[in-house]
């Protein structure tokens, strides 16, 4: 690696990079918490769970949504705030076009899904949990709106699973077969 060591200015900024890791682990929690109650259905996880652990589970849920819309808003910032820097050498204008298109969709998802998790709970009347915080509704109760916006919710929870794979495949694809400087730009290390 000691050849393609970067300079500070063609990585991601600090803060960023910290946002991008902590937004991934969050995220991927989110997902299997998601994953797990979609699977099991609120029956389900009473049968298996009980009631303590069916409680838990979807309040896990909805804190760790909750706390990803928190750590976007701030990425969104940094994104903002931040230069992003080029690729040197620049990439191949296929991987150019895919991962920004990736980059900037998982942006929109990731925005989107927890305001759509957060919007079907309290329109079916169902409590928005931040740990032990109950938090302002915002959208009127309206059962018919909530199963839709819970229909978008699965989707889309499967959309942003296809999108990450992809990501993923994509970032290991530089980090161990092309061996470029891509892994650098985000790595905290
Ligand atoms: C990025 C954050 C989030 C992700 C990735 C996510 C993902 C998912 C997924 C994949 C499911 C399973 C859907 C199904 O198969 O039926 C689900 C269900 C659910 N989510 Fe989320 N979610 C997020 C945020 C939230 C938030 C912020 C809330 C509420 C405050 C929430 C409330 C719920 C509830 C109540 C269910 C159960 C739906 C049902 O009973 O069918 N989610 N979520
Ligand atoms: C755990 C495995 C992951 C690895 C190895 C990884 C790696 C990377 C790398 C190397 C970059 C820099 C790409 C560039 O050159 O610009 C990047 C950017 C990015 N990653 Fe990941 N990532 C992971 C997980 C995730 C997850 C789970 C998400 C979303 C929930 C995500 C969202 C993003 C976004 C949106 C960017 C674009 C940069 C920005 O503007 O913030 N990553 N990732």
């Amino acid at each position: 690696m000691s050849e393609m060591e970067l300079s500070e200015t063609d990585r991601y900024a600090y803060p960023h990079r910290v946002l991008h890791w902590l937004v991934a682990a969050v995220m991927l929690l989110s997902l299997a918490s998601g994953l797990l109650l979609g699977f099991l259905g609120f029956e389900g996880a009473m049968e298996r769970l009980g009631q303590a652990g069916t409680d838990l589970l979807y309040t896990s849920h909805k804190s760790l949504g909750v706390a990803l819309l928190a750590l976007m808003t701030l990425r969104l910032l940094t994104r903002l705030l931040y230069v992003v820097p080029d690729h040197d050498p620049p990439l191949p204008a296929f991987q150019r076009i895919l991962s920004s298109a990736v980059h900037h969709l998982l942006y929109l998802g990731l925005l989107a899904q927890p305001l759509l998790g957060w919007a079907a709970t309290a329109s079916g009347n169902f409590p928005v949990q931040f740990l032990h915080w109950h938090l302002p509704g915002v959208v009127p109760v309206n059962e018919a709106l909530s199963a839709r916006l819970f229909t978008l919710h699965e989707w889309l929870g499967w959309v942003l699973l296809g999108l990450i794979a992809l990501h993923i495949a994509g970032a290991l694809y530089h980090w161990l077969i092309r061996r470029d400087t891509v892994m650098e730009r985000m790595s905290l290390l």
